[in-house]
């Protein structure tokens, strides 16, 4: 009420300028002019209404002044006063005009008058600025420079004039200013400035108070707040969580172990920090062998890793993030060794045949071991077998050489195989072995050895000429022709001379032959001495004694030497007392055998006596003794015919007839000496005739076997055996081969002959021994006794009973004979 009290008086003067202005355009036009500040309280006077129309206040009530208007004034009808009636304001009634004036009519009546009224409204500041919006939300990339201006909604005031919206503040922050800016319409807008960049990874968003206010007194200010999202830029390149990763890796890890990730961080956001992960400049080998997952960063293996191809690989991993940075970090990869690799044995060189009496030291072989594992891992040693004449020597590092540490014989071992093993020193360690195979050759150490230390060998007497009577051997456990033994006879107790007609040995097979029949009478023993010898340079050679020991047959008779023949080869008689008593010895029967042993036992038999009974004979002493007296009707001549028999089987025989007589003196039987024993016995001439049809029969019927044989053998298919056959019965086969049945050598190359084809022709010629057929001149002094004697030959007596050739001499021939 004050301030509008206050503005009437400079209203005074414009109200008159009014009223003087209606008085000249008439009384129509009359105006009239008020001013009042908006907003006036109901009631409050805006002017003396009656007093600028010059009316009184008596009249007031008959003039019925009224306003046309009801709505903002009304007429006070006491005082005239215009006063205010309802709200007003400007900015309602106006809007944004500058100048805002209500005009309305008063009408009187009594006269009818209209007088025309402008009321002025003034502003008075009663709007404060105001953001329509509730707060206004900005995104800034934090890339924006400083600088870069936003424009921003203006606020609005209702106010006009000085009360209007004048400037736009900000709180106080370090990256935005703000300024007013006026548009052409006039209106004032906030720009807001970036003064400082932004760092979104500082800080993402900011909150600023924007105050508009305007230019009231005092002024009035609206407020809204700005919310600026900080936009991201890709302004951070990633970053590594450390430069070098170090990592230590066992070889031989399964494929896909996980090795180590590798970490990098970018401080922007969204696809500015989607990091990928590669390997960069690593060979390509090497990438291959690790696998890096592009995401995570998850390095694995993707193959084997061997430490002996690299101990350590160096890897550079990139990271890049969604826009163009990039960083790098080194990854180094130590592997770790593990004793995964066998030593290894090289055979450098070896020498396969070793001379077995190579020197100790000697070197066999060279060879090399290698673990290509490290530190212990790697550590070889090597070792052979131990029960071998080998070992080993290291040479320089992992050389190792092969000498001979012991002696060397072939003989007890030709080959070695030499097992080298090579073993490291990782736990669990591992090991490896080569063999080689070594050959030891020969040399000519050894002897030939005799199976025996001296042989000694019973050859039967007439042996077969030419047959095998020994075999010695000896052998040599060298090898080829170090170990070719042959045998030699070298020295003997024989006379030079005569070796080569005993004996001979082959040389290939030790076998020693008779050369001929040996005689046990003549030649007991001897001894040789043979040698052995191998084919080596030089050649060993060892000896051996043989003894031949030349046995007994019984191919001697005995020998009757008392009572001996006379020299025209009558019997000599001895005398017996008459009045002999029993057991009276009367002679004794006296002879030798050649022979020795049971071959030369002799026993006597009395085989024929003119009178049984009268004499006995000593079975072993050949000591004829009377066995009884003499009787009268005895003979004073008794024959005695004595057999003397040896031991062998068979039994050779001679005979001796004793003539005794019984006389008291010599001369008594002087007459009878020259008596011959009676030819002509009857019944002995009927023994002689049988025999000799007995033989004649035989022969015979041996001719008949003959022939049968030779036909049968001319057919056959055996050419060997007819010749066999032919060469030796026939007298027309070898140059001067007739069969002289004397000489005996005969009969045994017809066995030998036969032997040989004895399987085929089951026919043996000894069936056909000559020999035992008496030569046919024979003459036989007493046929009965079984003996014949060679009237040729007078020293060969046949004895029928054994079909062998005996001796039997005359004690002028007995050694003649040789
Ligand atoms: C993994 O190894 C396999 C076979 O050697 C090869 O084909 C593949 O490319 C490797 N992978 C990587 C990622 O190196
Ligand atoms: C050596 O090895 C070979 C082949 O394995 C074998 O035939 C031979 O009998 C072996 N020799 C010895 C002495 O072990
Ligand atoms: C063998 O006997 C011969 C002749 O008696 C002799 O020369 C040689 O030295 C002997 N050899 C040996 C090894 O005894």
């Amino acid at each position: 009420m004050q301030r509008s009290s206050r503005k009437a008086e400079p209203m005074k003067i414009q109200v008159l300028f009014l009223f003087l202005l209606s008085l000249l355009s008439g009384a129509i036009s009359q105006q009239i002019q008020y001013a009042i500040p908006e907003e006036l309280a109901r009631g409050l006077r805006v002017g003396n209404l009656a007093k600028d129309l010059k009316l009184s206040v008596q009249e007031l009530s008959a003039r019925k002044l009224r306003v046309s208007s009801e709505n903002f004034f009304s007429v006070s009808a006491e005082s005239g006063d215009l006063l205010v009636n309802g709200r007003i304001d400007r900015e309602e009634v106006c809007g944004r005009k500058s100048e805002c004036a209500l005009e309305f009519e008063m009408v009187a009546e009594n006269p009818m008058n209209v007088f025309h009224v402008i009321v002025a409204i003034q502003d008075i500041n009663d709007n404060a600025p105001r953001f329509t919006a509730k707060g206004i939300d900005l995104e800034i990339c934090e890339s924006a420079l400083p600088g870069v201006k936003f424009p921003l909604d203006s606020a609005q005031d209702a106010d006009v004039e000085s009360n209007s919206l004048k400037i736009y503040t900000i709180n106080s922050n370090e990256h935005f200013s703000v300024t007013t800016k006026e548009s052409p319409d006039g209106s004032k807008y906030p720009e807001l400035l970036l003064e400082k960049p932004l760092d979104r990874e500082q800080q993402s968003s900011h909150q600023l108070i924007l105050t508009a206010m305007d230019g009231g007194d005092p002024p009035l200010s609206g407020t809204t707040q700005i919310r600026i999202q900080v936009t991201d830029a890709n302004d951070n390149a990633p970053v590594f969580s450390q430069e070098t990763y170090r990592v230590s890796l066992q070889e031989n890890v399964p494929l896909g172990t996980s090795v180590l990730q590798v970490m990098a961080t970018d401080q922007d956001e969204g696809v500015n920090a989607e990091i990928t992960y590669a390997f960069l400049s690593a060979p390509t080998s090497t990438s291959l062998l690790f696998n890096l997952n592009p995401n995570t960063g998850d390095i694995t293996t993707n193959g084997t890793l061997d430490f002996e191809k690299t101990s350590r690989y160096m890897l550079v991993v990139e990271a890049k993030d969604g826009g163009v940075h990039t960083a790098h970090c080194n990854v180094q990869i130590e592997i770790v060794d593990e004793n995964d690799n066998a030593p290894e044995v090289t055979l450098m060189s070896y020498s396969n045949q070793i001379p077995e009496d190579s020197d100790l030291g000697t070197v066999i072989a060279l060879f090399k071991v290698r673990d290509r594992d490290s530190g212990q891992n790697g550590l070889v040693t090597c070792y052979i077998q131990e029960d071998i004449p080998f070992k080993l020597e290291s040479t320089s590092k992992n050389y190792y050489k092969l000498v001979i540490d012991s002696a060397l014989d072939r003989e007890q071992m030709a080959e070695y195989n030499v097992t080298i093993t090579a073993t490291d020193k990782g736990k669990p360690s591992l090991f490896s072995s080569t063999s080689v195979t070594l050959h030891i050759s020969d040399i000519n150490d050894n002897a030939p050895v005799f199976h025996q230390a001296s042989y000694v060998i019973h050859v039967a007497e007439n042996n077969p000429p030419g047959a095998s009577i020994a075999q010695v051997s000896a052998s040599d456990p060298d090898l080829g022709p170090n170990g070719r033994v042959s045998y030699s006879i070298v020295n003997s107790d024989l006379e030079p001379r005569a070796l080569a007609s005993y004996v001979s040995v082959s040389a290939q097979s030790g076998v020693v032959f008779a050369q001929r029949a040996f005689d046990h009478e003549q030649l007991r023993a001897f001894e040789l001495t043979l040698q052995a010898r191998d084919q080596g340079s030089p050649a060993l050679s060892a000896n051996v004694s043989l003894r031949v020991l030349v046995g007994d047959r019984n191919d001697n008779a005995p020998r009757v030497l008392y009572p001996a023949l006379g020299p025209d080869g009558s019997a000599l008689f001895d005398t017996v007392p008459r009045a002999a008593q029993p057991g009276y010895l009367v002679t004794k029967v006296v002879a030798v055998d050649a022979d020795s042993g049971h071959n030369a036992w002799l026993s006597y038999h009395v085989l024929q006596a003119s009178e049984p009974g009268l004499f006995s004979l000593g079975l072993r002493t050949g000591e004829v003794r009377t066995a009884r007296a003499l009787g009268d009707r005895d003979a004073a001549r008794q024959r005695l015919l004595v057999a003397v028999r040896d031991g062998g089987q068979p039994p050779l025989s001679a005979t001796a007839t004793l003539l005794l007589v019984f006389a008291d003196s010599l001369q008594e039987v002087l007459p009878d000496v020259s008596d011959r024993p009676a030819p002509s016995d009857p019944q002995a001439e009927l023994q002689f005739y049988l025999v000799v049809a007995l033989a004649l029969v035989s022969v015979l019927f041996l001719l008949a076997v003959i022939l049968a044989l030779a036909l049968r053998l001319r057919r056959s298919s055996h050419p060997a055996a007819w010749t066999c056959f032919l060469r030796d019965l026939s007298s027309k086969s070898g140059p001067g081969v007739l069969p002289s049945y004397s000489e005996g050598t005969l009969p045994y190359s017809y066995n030998m002959c036969v032997a040989s084809r004895l399987a085929k022709t089951e026919f043996t010629f000894s069936n056909l021994k000559p020999e035992m057929a008496p030569p046919q001149d024979l003459l036989c002094d007493n046929p009965s006794m079984d003996v014949c004697v060679s009237n040729e030959d007078p020293q060969i007596v046949y004895d029928s009973s054994f079909a062998s050739h005996v001796s039997f001499c005359k004690p002028a021939f007995i050694f003649s004979r040789a």
